[in-house]
């Protein structure tokens, strides 16, 4: 094994160039100008996992972004077939004023990388690339199978993503998927994510009158929409965090007192958690924890809102239109499209008759959880204590990766969720970053998880 960890000691200079390479390429899923930077950073991978002279590596083309497949497969059924999956699409870098220095232009700072999809997600998943370089350009024998795939909508809910599961079941046959698309419990504190929240996502516009008026003439007589829309959103949740929409919480496998002790131990420290966020104080759910309600527990939120005059100075105006997109965060076992569907009823029961609402529906997906007992995890925990010299953390998270259920359901396998990112890295937001440590730790860690493997397989 030192061959394959001295080889990653001692490139870690070229890593790091080849990231930043991937990182100044622009591959914005969200924005149809932005679709052959998109299909650029799919090329990337293409080279560099070609340059590793493996079995199979493909670009596949699907009615959206291309999906990157690869395969190296040396042992046949002797070996257990890991599939890594990643997404080499970013979210956009707005607002673009608020970044120290360019999202596409890589930048070192006090030992952290910055740019857009530094942590979210191409400086992650590109650990695994270059651990699977470590063995072949070492000469050391690669110790079990494995496939990747790479796609380049997960940022858009990955549309294309779940047709090409169903059709190329054989050809991703594996024995379990590795991610690392998630984030590490705190600094130096190696964690194996086993739970992710699903996702319904929507938007309700509500129109009344069929221009805008003028507040004086018409103000007292004529709903405003604007109001209506504020009315209808105190609606969605009550004072102590229980959301309204009924049936919400019927399907909700309920926290066990043993899952919740273990929630204690995790070392939170809540009065940091406020500093950071700049907070007074904090709200959620009345009866849970500030981590419960981040992971085991849904959360609705306004995403956005708009209506009425936005502009500089005053403008007395009663608006024809106003609106707002809400996202639910889902956990186990609630299902996002009938968790549409109830959104949809309450919206339609609390609409007064005296404005009009159209309600769409955004991307959603499941959530999921990993079985704890299952040996991928084990060998996993055991690969980040040999490297970060630490026993990890077993956690749930808040976000989405919705594919880890389809994973599930489609190909019958289990995630195994290896991140080596931090909550505090910035994703999706201005400056994000990715501890420059944590990129070569997470190659050493990735390969350390192939070499082990093999010992846990049941
Ligand atoms: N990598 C994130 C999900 C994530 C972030 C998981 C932090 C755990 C911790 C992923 O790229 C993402 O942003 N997912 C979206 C959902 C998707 C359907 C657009 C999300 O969670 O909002
Ligand atoms: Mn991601
Ligand atoms: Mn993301």
């Amino acid at each position: 094994m030192s061959k394959v960890s001295d080889y990653i000691e001692n490139h870690k200079n070229n890593f790091e160039e080849e990231l930043f390479e991937l990182l100044r390429i622009p591959s914005i899923s969200t924005s149809s100008n932005h679709k052959k930077d998109v299909k650029k950073a799919a090329e990337f991978l293409v080279e560099r996992l070609e340059a590793l002279d493996i079995d199979r590596v493909d670009l596949i083309e699907t009615p959206g972004n291309p999906v990157v497949f690869a395969e190296y497969a040396p042992h046949g059924d002797d070996k257990p077939t890991v599939l890594v999956y990643g997404h080499y699409d970013v979210q956009p870098p707005d607002p673009e004023d608020l970044w120290d220095t360019p999202p596409f232009e890589p930048t070192v700072r006090d030992g952290k990388l910055y740019a857009r999809g530094s942590a979210d997600d191409k400086g992650q998943a590109f650990t695994h690339v270059k651990a699977l370089e470590a063995y072949r350009k070492s000469g050391e024998t690669f110790p079990v199978n494995i496939k990747f795939i790479f796609e380049g909508e997960e940022e858009i809910g990955s549309p294309s993503l779940v047709p090409f599961l169903k059709e190329h079941k054989d050809m991703l046959s594996c024995d379990m998927v590795l991610i690392s698309d998630t984030a590490m419990f705190a600094e130096d504190t190696p964690s194996i994510t086993y739970g992710l929240r699903g996702l319904t996502y929507m938007e309700f516009e509500v129109t009344g009158p069929n221009r805008d008026l003028h507040s004086g003439v018409y103000g007292g007589a004529v709903d405003n929409p604007a109001n209506v829309l504020c009315e209808m959103i105190a609606k969605l949740k009550d004072d102590n965090g229980k959301i309204l929409i009924p049936g919400f919480y019927d399907d909700i496998k309920e926290l066990t007192e043993e899952e919740r002790e273990e929630y204690k131990k995790l070392p939170f420290d809540e009065e940091k958690y406020k500093q950071d966020l700049g907070v007074n104080a904090l709200k959620g759910e009345e009866g849970y924890s500030t981590l419960e309600r981040t992971s085991a527990r849904p959360a609705l939120d306004v995403n956005g809102l708009w209506g009425g005059y936005q502009d500089e100075g005053a403008k007395t105006v009663l608006p024809a239109k106003a609106a707002a997109k809400v996202s639910m965060r889902l956990v186990p076992n609630q299902d996002p499209n009938k968790i549409a569907d109830l959104f949809r009823e309450y919206i339609k029961s609390i609409t007064p008759d005296t404005v009009d609402v159209k309600i769409t529906e955004h991307h959603g997906g499941h959530p999921s959880i990993t079985d704890l007992s299952f040996y991928g995890l084990k060998a996993a925990g055991e690969a980040f204590k040999k490297i970060y010299g630490k026993e990890p953390l077993f956690t749930r998270e808040g976000g989405s990766i919705p594919i880890v259920a389809d994973f599930q359901k489609i190909l019958g396998v289990e995630s195994v969720m290896m991140g080596f990112g931090l909550d505090s890295d910035a994703i999706h937001s201005p400056n994000e970053h990715f501890h420059i440590k944590d990129f070569h730790r997470g190659i050493q860690t990735s390969a350390k998880f192939f070499e082990l493997l093999p010992d846990y397989t049941e």
